[in-house]
């Protein structure tokens, strides 16, 4: 009786140990959060100067809120960035992340990597590990189809810049445990999220629709029916969103938006997400936005 009680169950507030795997702009962000609050978390990435890289943004980012948090006492602002700090680990080898409480997938978004290391994950984590990807747009079952734990398995989709913004998607997988959900649900909060359930479909929710609203400013730009500033002037100021689409597109970067609406459209087969002639060519041409100095606006390096 003991031993069903505990095996399989990672019970609520259980999540003292967190693993993220990826250490891009969305794997430091997650990390951040964690450690923010208060858990230990390692980062995993395979290539050191990524590890590197996000150990310096995540410093930075730590800076801001400390600074939001303790506006008029340095050596507290100090403290929270210094034990932040301390409780993040990062490793090049997949075997030091592997006891966690949660693993956090935030590698390339392709499907075959994610199955083949959820399959490593789901051989080498203890048995209460859950396991979770932040994919955008694959679907959860399709990552996870190799997996034995798959009650203990689903998704977590954050948003850019993940220390910033308040909302966290939870994604059932099929099969799903009823444990795993509440699990998941109580960690977003206490990573300061607020949380909402989507079932495994294409884009979840938000992805679903940003994308029409996302390709459609393309096209209005592509047909030059209005400038680009005036495209993004006009959802700012008349619909109140905190940047237009074109700069959004610009600051997820156009490659991200692209393969959004690609995976979109061959799950949907909705015209909306049809290909879009403007975008391929700036992603062809290396214009991703905001990380390679220009998209649809130009940004000094
Ligand atoms: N880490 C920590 N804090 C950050 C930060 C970061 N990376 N970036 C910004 N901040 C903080 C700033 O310190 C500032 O805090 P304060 O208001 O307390 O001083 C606050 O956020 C606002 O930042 P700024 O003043 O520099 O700039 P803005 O007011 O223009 O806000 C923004 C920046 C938060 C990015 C805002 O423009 C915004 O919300 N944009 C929309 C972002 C969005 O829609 N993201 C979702 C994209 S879709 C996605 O991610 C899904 C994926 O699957 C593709």
């Amino acid at each position: 009786v003991i031993c069903r009680k505990f095996s399989h169950s990672a019970s609520l507030n259980a999540i003292k140990k967190v693993t993220v795997v990826g250490g891009g702009l969305m794997g430091s962000g997650i990390a951040q959060v964690a450690a923010q609050a208060g858990q230990n978390v390692t980062i995993v990435d395979l290539n050191s100067d990524i590890l590197e890289k996000a150990q310096k943004s995540i410093q930075n980012n730590l800076g801001r809120v400390a600074r939001k948090l303790y506006k008029d006492d340095p050596s507290k602002m100090e403290e929270f960035v210094k034990e932040a700090n301390n409780r993040i680990k990062v490793s090049t080898k997949i075997e030091d992340g592997v006891d966690a409480d949660l693993i956090v997938e935030a590698i390339v978004e392709l499907l075959e990597p994610k199955q083949k290391l959820f399959n490593r994950l789901d051989e080498l984590a203890p048995q209460h590990t859950i396991l979770a990807s932040n994919t955008s747009s694959i679907s959860i079952n399709e990552i996870g189809s190799g997996i034995k734990r798959k009650d203990r398995f689903g998704g977590l989709h954050f948003f850019n810049p993940v220390p910033v913004m308040r909302l966290l998607e939870v994604i059932k997988s099929d099969e799903m445990s009823q444990e795993t959900y509440n699990t998941m649900m109580e960690w977003g909060k206490s990573v300061g999220k607020t949380c909402i359930t989507c079932k495994d479909t294409p884009g979840f929710v938000v992805n679903r629709l940003l994308g029409p609203y996302s390709a459609e400013a393309f096209r209005m730009f592509e047909r030059g029916d209005a400038s680009k500033e005036d495209i993004d002037i006009g959802m700012k100021l008349g619909a109140g969103y905190p940047m237009g689409p074109l700069e959004l597109a610009d600051y997820t970067g156009l490659d991200t938006n692209k393969f959004v609406l690609e995976v979109l459209y061959q799950k949907t087969k909705n015209p909306v997400f049809k290909p879009i002639p403007l975008l391929n060519k700036m992603v062809e041409e290396g214009k991703l936005g905001i990380k390679t100095g220009e998209g649809i606006y130009k940004y000094k390096k």
